[in-house]
């Protein structure tokens, strides 16, 4: 239709999407055979299969379970490059300008893969990106919450160089929420906010936590952004000061339906969020997963909220402000 057209060609920009929740069930069968791989017996056994299960999500972490068991068949840096390119492909047929793309170190290291092999795969992916398809893009390390502490801040230690060099653009946290609450990475933050004030900080909060989960991880850990962020909308004086500074929401909606955070699209705070001007842009988090790239979630949310032109513009204009540019490259994105 035409509005999928219009959908298509307007500038977007994405700041929530995994790169290992880029991983397609066909790419990870390819994987299992190239490396023989071993999955727990009860894995589903062809691409199909598995599309099924991932239809049948309960919540974010019996997603969490497939993401993780997913992992075990990216080895070597040919995988993690071609795990990136085919993310890239796809979302420059949806119309993706700029991305600034998660990864979980944690995820990798703990396996025996080294951090270069993973971010030399994801940094040619990148450039090649760059290059063949005009997107641009960041990546931004996330630290897994479920892990402990010392665990992280030892990742942190191993990704020092990468800040430096600027190979890496941002932190983040991920994985289960509730039972990890932001307080407990103060250290970690602060670490990358004192010796690369420059690096962008943002967190996963207000997902399946409460607001209080928002305005710890912006007390707490400084972050400047927050990942999914929904629940915001119960807290007035949060949604005031989301606005009064700008703060970006990540917003995922095909995320959010499929992990049951709601049990519709039309529950989703946006017209909330617009009335009261707290900018956010539309994302997709872990595309392979929730079987929804960039485009399917602009259209569904459109499906659900029928905005006219002028608010879809706004959006698009909250996606390009909020991102981790330059000046003189967020005005070749407008
Ligand atoms: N939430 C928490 N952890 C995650 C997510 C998410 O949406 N995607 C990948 N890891
Ligand atoms: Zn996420």
């Amino acid at each position: 239709s035409h509005m999928t057209q219009f959908l298509t060609e307007l500038p977007k920009c994405e700041h929530h999407v995994h790169l290992e929740g880029t991983l397609s069930p066909s790419l990870l069968f390819k994987l299992i055979s190239k490396h023989n791989v071993e999955l727990p017996s009860d894995f589903p056994s062809t691409p199909e299969a598995l599309e099924i299960r991932y239809n049948q999500f309960t919540d974010l972490d019996d997603f969490l379970h497939f993401y993780y068991i997913g992992m075990n068949v990216l080895k070597d840096e040919d995988d993690f490059f071609q795990l990136a390119w085919e993310y890239f492909q796809t979302a420059a047929t949806q119309g993706l300008h700029h991305a600034e793309t998660f990864f979980d170190p944690q995820g990798h290291l703990c396996r025996g893969i080294e951090f270069e092999t993973f971010l030399n795969g994801f940094t040619r992916a990148a450039a090649k990106a760059k290059q063949e398809l005009g997107i641009t893009s960041k990546l931004i390390m996330c630290l897994l919450r479920h892990l402990p502490v010392p665990d992280c801040l030892e990742t942190i230690d191993l990704a020092h160089k990468h800040y430096e060099s600027g190979a890496i653009h941002g932190l983040g946290l991920d994985s289960s929420e509730k039972p990890f609450p932001p307080h407990l990475f103060a250290e970690c933050y602060g670490k990358i906010k004192d010796k690369f004030p420059h690096v962008g900080l943002t967190a996963h909060a207000g997902e399946e936590g409460g607001p209080e989960f928002v305005t710890n991880s912006l007390d707490l850990l400084n972050v400047t952004r927050i990942d999914h962020g929904v629940n915001s909308v119960k807290d007035q004086e949060l949604m005031k000061r989301l606005a009064a500074n700008r703060t970006m929401l990540s917003v995922c909606p095909m995320s959010n339906l499929k992990l049951r955070v709601v049990s519709d699209l039309s529950q989703l705070p946006l017209k909330e969020l617009l009335d009261a001007g707290v900018p956010f842009s539309i994302n997709s988090d872990d595309p392979a997963y929730f079987n929804s790239y960039i485009l399917e979630n602009y259209v569904q949310v459109h499906k659900h909220f029928g905005f006219d032109l002028k608010t879809w513009c706004r959006i698009s204009k909250f996606g390009i402000e909020g991102s981790w540019i330059e000046d003189d490259h967020k005005k070749q994105l407008l």
